[in-house]
């Protein structure tokens, strides 16, 4: 943690669940949120955002997204803009997680488009960086996420940084806890260099295979201000653990 910063924990819901399932699962996140030591944050599928925006009403729970195109409007098929976004109740919106970056080839130089209409829309953007287990093997994994830094983040960026080392997501495994902190080390000094105080004070995010059995140490070490969580934050028991870690 960094000290003074408040923690988020953002739950990146991915393609799953129906409509009356993201209800249930906002509304049981809404119902044991009174007290957590962090901010919350639940980003459902595009089609459910209004709904679930709706359900939680500007409460203690914001809503995000987990895209956006990088033009406010236009002839973009299938696309949804960060003004379509902010208007349905969106707050926040994920980009350049390694799955986009993976499924649609989304270059730095596109996540740091779609990080500026973000916050042209006023949406907080957290920009997604990490490395995969062949560039962790060659000892590459700082290189990498320092160039997507440099790369993806715009000047004058105000949102928040999530490292998620691509072979940690989803896979149960996650880097041992010098590893976490010695990239969050790097983060924090890339930001502070590019971005000053508000470098410093900057959220950066851990995420892949956050649970609750180990948050609480993940949660504790320097320079990680939270955690963005995807399949544990689909059972809200477990993500509101995860928040409580926090603690
Ligand atoms: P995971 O996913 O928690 O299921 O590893 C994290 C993410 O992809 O944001």
């Amino acid at each position: 943690m960094t000290p003074g910063v408040r923690p988020l924990i953002a739950g990146n819901w991915k393609m799953h669940g129906s409509m009356a399932e993201a209800e249930a699962l906002a509304g049981a996140v809404r119902d044991g949120a009174a007290g957590l030591p962090a901010d919350l944050l639940v980003c459902p599928a595009f089609l459910h955002v209004a709904a679930v925006a709706r359900l939680l009403g500007g409460g203690a729970v914001a809503v995000g997204a987990q895209d956006c195109h990088a033009a406010a409007k236009g002839a973009h098929t299938g696309d949804v803009s960060a003004p379509m976004l902010r208007d349905a109740g969106a707050t926040h919106v994920i980009l350049g997680h390694s799955e986009r970056r993976a499924d649609h080839g989304e270059t730095d130089a596109v996540v740091r488009a779609k990080a500026e209409a973000a916050a042209a829309a006023g949406l907080v953007p957290i920009v997604c960086v990490g490395e995969t287990e062949a560039e962790r093997l060659a000892g590459q994994a700082e290189a990498v996420v320092e160039r997507q830094l440099a790369g993806s983040l715009p000047e004058g960026f105000a949102g928040v940084v999530a490292y998620e080392p691509v072979w940690a997501i989803g896979t149960g495994r996650t880097p041992t806890e010098a590893d976490i902190g010695a990239i969050h080390a790097v983060i924090r000094a890339r930001l502070a260099a590019r971005f000053g105080a508000a470098g410093q004070g900057m959220r950066i995010l851990y995420g892949g295979s956050m649970k609750p059995g180990n948050a609480a140490a993940i949660l504790a070490l320097p320079n990680v201000d939270g955690g963005l969580v995807g399949g544990a934050s689909l059972v809200a028991a477990d993500f509101l653990a995860i928040a409580k870690a926090a603690g």
